[in-house]
Parts: structure tokens; C-alpha cells; sequence
């Protein structure tokens, strides 16, 4: 049999699986408590908090290293997602992330508004849709399932998303039957009506690549958690969107995305984590000769 890689190597990776339970190793069947963590993943966070962390907008060490492990752990997102840096946001999972843009989202919503959600969407994506539409007066319509093929049932698309339609919710995977979802379709669908459509891609994160702009997605949200890394939601709103939400948040935090969606102190080691390795633009830039600014004493050596 051709192996295609170490497998053994890859097991070693991650330091749960070496786990025992009464003297015998553990298999883990908890597929909707995510996926165990990378030990790089481990290590990011250990050495975050080893190295003392700090707030942002700081002029000091911890807290410059800080902006910048939140400004890597962006960019590795972006990546993830197609999107751009500064349209991802983090936030302590997919769900607290969905139910604060909702509620920015669903202020222009009024009693002659639509929203439409799926049969077979996990419920983060959609009770905070219907939430919102049931403060503003507006109508839930419902994408059906097909219970024989499980999938969703499109044949009347047009007459469910039409000029109404403000928002249009559906997942890119199910987590219940592992459908995935003709999210494109539906989007442009949705694009011709001037719909917003928010994709769950907390199940799809870790099977297939994900590219935002040819889903056709205005919001796009995964858990880090899913994916071999910690608890930490992540999501990308397209700029002009992002740009023109009005989130609910404190007066002195910053207007601008992506900040602005990021209320209150954000989970620092856990969005290192997320990254893994902290590579460091002062250690790409040749500075730290020992290749190492974050895990050694690149500060007090002055580097
Ligand atoms: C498809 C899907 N969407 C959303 C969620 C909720 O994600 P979170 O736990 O990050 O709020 C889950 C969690 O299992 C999920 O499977």
C-alpha cells in the first residue's frame, strides 16, 4: 500500500491522542467538541503567555509582540478564507461572532424585510437571524431539506430570495450529514437581489479549501477549534460591508475594521495558537540572528 505520509509522525503531532484512560490509549468519537490540538499550536500559546503577555497600542515589548502575533494570525486567516487581512475579525467562537453581526446587520431591517435560512443549517447560523428578524418585524423564510437526497431543496429559490431579501444564511457543510452545500448558487441568487450572505464554514473549515469570493460570501465564519487549534472564532466580512456595519460596541473602542468588531480585550494566546509558529516580521527582516525573537531574549538583548 502506498503510504502518502507518516502517520505515526503526524499522530506525535498532536499530544492528546498519546493520552491513556485506565492504561489503555484513547480514540477520540466527540467530532462536535472538535478536533484535538497541534502541538505547535500548544506550544504558541504556552510560549505567549510564557513570554508575559500585554493589551494592544502598548510601546513596549509584550505588547508590540502581541500586535504582531494578532496581525500574523490575520494574515494566516485571510489566507484561509480568500479574504483580506483587515477583513478578519476574531471573537470567541462562530456563534458570539454570528449573533453580534446580526445584530449590526439587522438594523436596517424593518417589517417589509426578508431573511432566509436553511433546514439544514446548525442553529448559530440560524437563531440569531431569526432573533434579529423578530426584533425588526421582518420575515423568516426557510430553505427546506430533501429527506431522501439530504440536501437542500433549491427549486423555488427565486421566489424565496427576492428584493426583500436583506440576508440570506446558509451553512457551506452540514454537520449533521456532511451535505455540502451549492453555496455559490445560492449567493447568486442573492447577489441579484442585493442580499447579504452570511456562510457558516465551521464544518467545511477543516475538509475542503475555502474561497470566499467564489462562494460569493459576505461574511464567512469558522472555529478554530474544528481545525487543530483552540477555542477562537474567526470570521471575514467583505470590506465594504465590514466597512459600513455598525456593530454595538463602547464608545473608545476603535471605529475601523477590523477592531471594530473585536470588543473588549481579545483572547491573545488563543489567536496565537490559531496561527501556530510565530514567525515575526523583525525576525523576517534578519534582526534576531538566532531566529528567534519570541522564544528567546530577543528584547533584552536589545534586537
Ligand atoms: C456547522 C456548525 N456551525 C456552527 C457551529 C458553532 O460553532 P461555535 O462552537 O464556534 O460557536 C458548529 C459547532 O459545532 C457547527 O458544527
Amino acid at each position: 500500500m502506498q503510504q502518502t505520509f507518516d502517520v505515526r509522525a503526524v499522530r506525535a503531532e498532536f499530544p492528546a491522542l498519546s493520552r491513556l484512560h485506565a492504561g489503555r490509549p484513547v480514540v477520540y468519537f466527540d467530532g462536535p467538541g472538535g478536533s484535538q490540538v497541534a502541538r505547535p499550536s500548544i506550544e504558541a500559546m504556552t510560549r505567549y503567555m510564557e513570554r508575559g503577555g500585554a493589551n494592544l497600542h502598548g510601546v513596549f515589548p509584550t505588547s508590540t509582540e502581541t500586535e504582531e502575533i494578532l496581525a500574523e494570525t490575520r494574515h494566516a486567516c485571510a489566507a484561509f478564507l480568500g479574504a483580506e487581512p483587515d477583513e478578519v475579525a476574531f471573537g470567541a467562537n462562530m456563534t458570539t461572532l454570528t449573533l453580534a453581526i446580526s445584530r449590526a446587520l439587522s438594523r436596517n431591517w424593518d417589517g417589509n424585510s426578508e431573511i432566509v435560512v436553511t433546514e439544514l443549517d446548525h442553529r448559530a447560523n440560524v437563531d440569531p437571524w431569526l432573533i434579529a428578524a423578530e426584533e425588526k418585524g421582518a420575515r423568516a423564510r426557510w430553505i427546506p431539506v430533501n429527506p431522501e437526497t439530504l440536501t437542500l431543496d433549491l427549486s423555488d429559490i427565486e421566489e424565496k430570495i427576492t428584493s426583500k431579501t436583506k440576508l440570506v444564511a446558509v451553512g457551506l457543510a452540514s454537520n449533521a450529514v456532511g451535505t455540502v452545500n451549492d453555496v455559490a448558487a445560492i449567493a447568486e441568487r442573492a447577489r441579484e437581489v442585493g442580499a447579504v450572505v452570511a456562510v457558516d464554514a465551521v464544518h467545511a473549515a477543516p475538509h475542503i479549501p475555502i474561497d470566499r469570493d467564489a462562494l460569493g460570501a459576505d461574511v464567512i465564519t469558522c472555529s478554530a477549534y474544528k481545525f487543530f487549534g483552540p477555542h477562537v472564532g474567526v470570521t471575514a466580512i467583505r470590506r465594504e460591508l465590514f466597512e459600513a456595519m455598525e456593530v454595538h460596541k463602547l464608545d473608545p473602542a476603535p471605529s475601523h475594521i477590523p477592531d471594530k468588531l473585536e470588543t473588549g480585550t481579545q483572547n491573545h494566546e488563543g489567536i496565537a495558537g490559531v496561527k501556530g509558529p510565530w514567525t515575526s516580521s523583525r525576525r523576517s527582516a534578519g534582526r534576531n540572528p538566532a531566529g528567534e525573537v519570541f522564544g528567546g531574549d530577543a528584547d533584552s538583548r536589545g534586537a
